[in-house]
Parts: C-alpha cells; structure tokens; sequence
C-alpha cells in the first residue's frame, strides 16, 4: 500500500506533533541541502542512509565528481540522481512547480556543498532509468545535441534541467524543475541521508503510468515505502544501456 508522505505547509506545524521541516532538518548534521523556505512544496519520508552496494554508509568525501549515481527515494521503484557537481553549487533558487507554486531550494550538502539529488523521472513525459535502458542521465559535456554542459538531459524529447540550480528547466519542454531530494550530511561520519521532496513530484503519475510495467518488474513492491538504507550505484553499473544524445 502507498505510504502517504506527510505534507508539509511551512508556518504551521503538522498536526501530530513532529517538528516542522526546518526544525526536524537541523537536527541531523550541520549541513543540509533544499532547505524548504517560506514557499513550502517540501515533503518529509523517512531519513534514509545512502550506503554503497556493499552496504557501507557512502561517504560524501568519497563520491565522485561528475558522475551518475543513483538510488531508490522515497519509494522501491521511483529513482533519483545522486551528484558530486565538483563546486558549490547556488546557495539558493527560486522555482515554480507547472502549477505555478514557488517554492525555494537552498543548494548542495557536503563538505564543498556540491552534493545534490534529484528525482531521474523526467518531468515532462515521464522517461526514467530502468534496468535495461535511461534516456535521462547527468553529462558534464556538450555533444551534437547537448549543447549546454553540466546538465541532465533527457534524450526522449531533449529537456534539460541545471543541477547546479535546484533542477531549473533550461531547455526543452519540461513544464516544471526536477523534483529535488533533500538530503542531509552527517558531518561526523561524513555520512549522507535522504529525507525528503522539494518541488513538484511526479510520483502519482509515474505510478499511474508505469503501472502495469512496475507490477510485472516488482509485483506490489513498487510503492513500498524506501527505510532504512537506500543502495546507491553507478548508473553505468545499474543500467545495461545509456541513450546519449
Ligand atoms: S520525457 Fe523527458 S523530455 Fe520528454
């Protein structure tokens, strides 16, 4: 069964006594990225431990720069982008979802605050990295039809969104950014979690979509709820084919 997420409205407490979003991020390390602002858009999910496949706790330190890793947030099918962009990325960006609600995303986690996340379901048409093929990927390079570098590009029909600035659209037909993830950095073991959704979330469509595709890859798991830990890998390692445009 769908695990509902608790809506969050900033500048007013959710009604079962956990702590409001800022409150509850703080909490946890000293940093953390996509701190929901005044403009709200933000969900919690469980605070999830990004481990490596072997099932060691990733270390910020450690990721690599400019590479596609992904992961599994906040449920067991719905997948993300995990980024090292290498540089600070902005301290903040002001965002609207397609139905016009701002909201604001405030940056990267990690010791250089160049560590960002990101849904990988594209939000114009839905493409996602599946086990056999992704025609939405990270690159860090132009090419015939990448003219923009350090984007994620969707080939399906060529949106692209800036990683560096909350997953704005910056080319393409994409109506809103990409949904951010928020993430906190531990900084005593220079551990990393996922916490949350910042923006417009595609999930329910993604669901409505893929639906009968996802029931005969994971059965009823793929609305199951992501706890605990969450596996992240190279996409190179995780799918068989990457479109590149
Ligand atoms: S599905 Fe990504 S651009 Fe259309």
């Amino acid at each position: 069964m769908l695990a509902l997420p608790q809506r969050l409205v900033i500048g007013q407490p959710p009604n079962d006594g956990t702590p409001r979003f800022p409150q509850a991020l703080r909490s946890h390390g000293d940093t953390c990225a996509a701190r929901p602002h005044a403009y709200g858009e933000s969900r919690r999910y469980a605070r999830v431990k990004l481990v490596e496949p072997g099932g060691r706790p990733l270390r910020a330190e450690e990721l690599p720069k400019d590479r596609n890793l992904i992961f599994h947030y906040p449920y067991a099918s719905t997948p993300c982008f995990l980024l090292n962009l290498g540089r600070p990325v902005k301290p903040a960006a002001r965002l609207k979802t397609a139905e016009n609600r701002d909201y604001e995303w405030h940056g990267g986690v990690g010791p250089n605050r160049s560590i960002v996340a990101y849904s990988a379901i594209c939000a114009h048409q839905l493409a996602y990295p599946t086990r056999d093929i992704s025609f939405i990927s990270y690159r860090a390079e132009t090419s015939a039809r990448n003219k923009l570098a350090h984007v994620i590009h969707c080939c399906a029909e060529h949106s692209q969104y800036d990683p560096a600035d909350g997953g704005r659209v910056v080319a393409g037909p994409a109506p809103q950014p990409l949904a951010a993830i928020l993430l906190e950095h531990d900084p005593a073991g220079d551990e990393l979690y996922a916490v949350g959704t910042l923006g417009g979330e595609m999930f329910n469509q993604f669901f409505a979509k893929y639906q009968f595709k996802l029931a005969m890859e994971q059965g009823g798991g793929a609305r199951q709820a992501v706890n605990g830990t969450a596996t992240v890998s190279q996409l190179e390692n995780y799918c068989k084919q990457q479109v590149k445009c």
